[in-house]
């Protein structure tokens, strides 16, 4: 059982580099929490800081309502699981995990017990005897995971745990860690990926770090539906949501917008006021929202440049207005093997668009 709370926590370097700055947070036992944003956000830096391996330089991290800022981390009750697994190659997988528990002076029969439970739990039992040279990559990362389990830790931080495994045998491990959570339910867990598929299936809560802080915190389904931000919305889901410039020109329950540069109208189902009229937008819709139209109703028309057949899907890159705007992408079900060339017209379900000013949703807007 664990809650944790941050409080307006920030990190400088050095004391001057700073790079996460007024992070608040709240994570309840049971949760996974996945940290997801770019390369270099800070999410290692993070996790590092709760673990207590980086000093927190400014605001308060709580476990169970005590302050842990000046605790050391083998006294925090966590777990961290790194991406480059270091096993001992000339221990067996049942010393590897034994380790921390012997040099802690536990009891064989505790020792024993802890081991056993935790190979169950990974299904490792016939592996215990052998020596990580004769594992699989998955089934060392398992071995890595089981090291943490045995010292039953209130909290498991994990970062980037498979990104050195290869792409079937990550789906592998990841089915692997869901169904590991859900054998230890009250345990927390925060994990660090910046991969959109772990992100999007292994959290309860997504909390999405961009520019020093948090851009969003929701779960999988909330960010995808309904972003705060142009930053979000572009981050979760692939390829990423279209932003087409454009100006309000219908407002009430329904709001109307005209995209810009000889684009067509579309409305979103969200409220505006009198006062939002010609406010400059961008309308975000999904590329797998985007659905074909006639020459009238459209909001979106272009040329096919690029067709990308995936079989299940087609995706469709529009050829560019000019050289510095985004390019369009659609994403049409099924096969569309003779659209490249031709002039498609486009619009989306007004509740499936999307409209930010200055960057941010108008659905959020009190
Ligand atoms: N020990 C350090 N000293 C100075 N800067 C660091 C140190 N560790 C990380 N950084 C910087 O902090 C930023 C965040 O790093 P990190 O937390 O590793 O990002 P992420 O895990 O999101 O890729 C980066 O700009 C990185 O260069
Ligand atoms: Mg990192």
């Amino acid at each position: 059982m664990a809650n944790l709370k941050l409080t307006d926590v920030g990190k400088a370097y050095g004391g001057t580099v700073e790079v996460l700055k007024d992070i608040n947070l709240d994570i309840t036992t049971g949760e996974l929490i996945v940290f997801v944003g770019p390369s270099g956000c800070g999410k290692s830096t993070l996790l590092r800081m709760i673990a207590g391996l980086e000093k927190i330089t400014s605001g308060e991290l709580q476990i169970d309502g005590d302050r842990m800022n000046d605790v050391p981390p083998a006294q925090r009750g966590i777990a961290m699981v790194f991406q480059s697994y270091a096993l001992y190659p000339h221990m067996t997988v049942r010393d590897n995990m034994a380790f921390a528990l012997k040099l802690a002076k536990k009891s064989t029969e505790e020792i024993d017990a802890a081991v056993n439970r935790a190979a169950k739990v990974l299904q490792l039992d016939e592996y215990l005897d052998r020596l990580p040279k004769a594992l699989s990559g998955g089934q060392r990362q398992r071995v890595a995971i089981g090291r943490s389990i045995v010292r039953d830790p209130k909290v498991y931080l994990f970062d980037e745990p498979l990104s050195n495994l290869d792409a079937s045998l990550r789906v592998a491990t990841r089915i692997e860690i869901a169904q590991l959570k859900e054998s230890m339910p009250n345990s927390t867990m925060i994990y660090v990926t910046h991969d959109q598929v772990e992100a999007m299936t292994l959290a309860s809560r997504i909390v999405v770090l961009a520019n020093k802080g948090i851009a969003q915190v929701g779960t999988p389904l909330e960010l995808y539906e309904k972003p705060e931000n142009e930053f979000v919305a572009q981050f979760i889901g692939s390829p990423a949501m279209n932003l087409l410039p454009g100006e309000i020109t219908g407002t009430g329950p329904v709001t109307r917008v005209r995209v810009a540069a000889g684009q067509g109208e579309i409305e979103a189902g969200i409220p505006t006021r009198d006062s939002d009229m010609g406010l400059k937008v961008n309308v975000g819709i999904r590329p797998e929202d985007m659905v074909q139209t006639d020459a009238e109703n459209y909001a979106f028309r272009g040329e096919v440049e690029i067709v990308e057949a995936l079989g299940e899907v087609t995706q469709l890159y529009f050829a560019k207005e000019s050289p510095e705007s985004a390019s369009v992408i659609g994403k049409l079900p099924g096969i569309h093997a003779d659209v490249r060339g031709k002039t498609l017209h486009m619009t989306a379900d007004p509740s499936k668009v999307h409209i930010f000013s200055n960057g941010h949703s108008l659905l959020y807007r009190d």
